[in-house]
């Protein structure tokens, strides 16, 4: 759904301020995806629907710069499971829950980005670059509202990159960018 054209549908849905924004999707994918980060390898990017659905976003992936061609591509990957050949999937879905996929990744810290978090003093405090985990950065795709108690679970730690309440995208592109600079050498 989107909430600019399903508006009064959506409006008994559960949590409905949580729903129904592929723009914000689009945005952050476009951040994420066109990011050196990515072009280097050194991102995995995954998306969780509000069901439950997991799916893997493959680096090599260009998707549409235009909106309504973005909201087909994902309309079709909720229907298929799947973007891309058998032997070759752009966007594959994830058989196991949230949790599941957070425990595959052994040397890990999960951060919750949260603008009730502990407010970031240093950007090089998110990722001290002596250090060789494997870091998984969880930013809400929502308008409003914030993550559920299962998440707060799951995190190490729960950052706050301003006093300001941000866009997702813009979340997702400081992120990257605190990253890229701590791990300058690849770029
Ligand atoms: C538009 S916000 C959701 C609205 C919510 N009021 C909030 O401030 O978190 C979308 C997502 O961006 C991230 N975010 C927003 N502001 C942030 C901040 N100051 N620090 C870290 N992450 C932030 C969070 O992951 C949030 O779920």
């Amino acid at each position: 759904m989107d909430n600019a054209l399903h508006h009064s549908a959506m409006k008994t849905l559960k949590d409905f301020q949580k729903r129904g924004r592929p723009d914000i999707l689009h945005s952050c994918l476009l951040n994420a995806l066109g990011s050196p980060l990515n072009k280097s390898g050194l991102l995995t990017i995954f998306v969780h629907t509000v069901h439950d659905k997991i799916f893997k976003f493959d680096s090599e992936l260009r998707i549409a710069r235009n909106y309504n061609r973005f909201k087909g591509l994902m309309a079709k990957l909720l229907i298929d499971g799947r973007i891309g050949l058998e032997n070759s999937k752009l966007i594959s879905s994830y058989s196991g829950s949230l949790e599941d996929l957070i425990k595959s990744y052994d040397n890990r810290e999960v951060i919750l980005f949260s603008s009730k978090g502990e407010i970031l003093k240093k950007h090089d405090d998110l990722f001290p670059s002596s250090n060789d985990k494997e870091y998984l950065a969880i930013v809400g795709g929502f308008q409003k509202k914030f993550f559920s108690k299962d998440f707060q679970g799951f995190s190490d730690r729960r950052v706050s990159l301003s006093s300001y309440s941000l866009d997702a995208w813009i979340v997702v592109c400081k992120i990257i960018n605190y990253f890229e600079i701590a791990t300058r050498d690849y770029f």
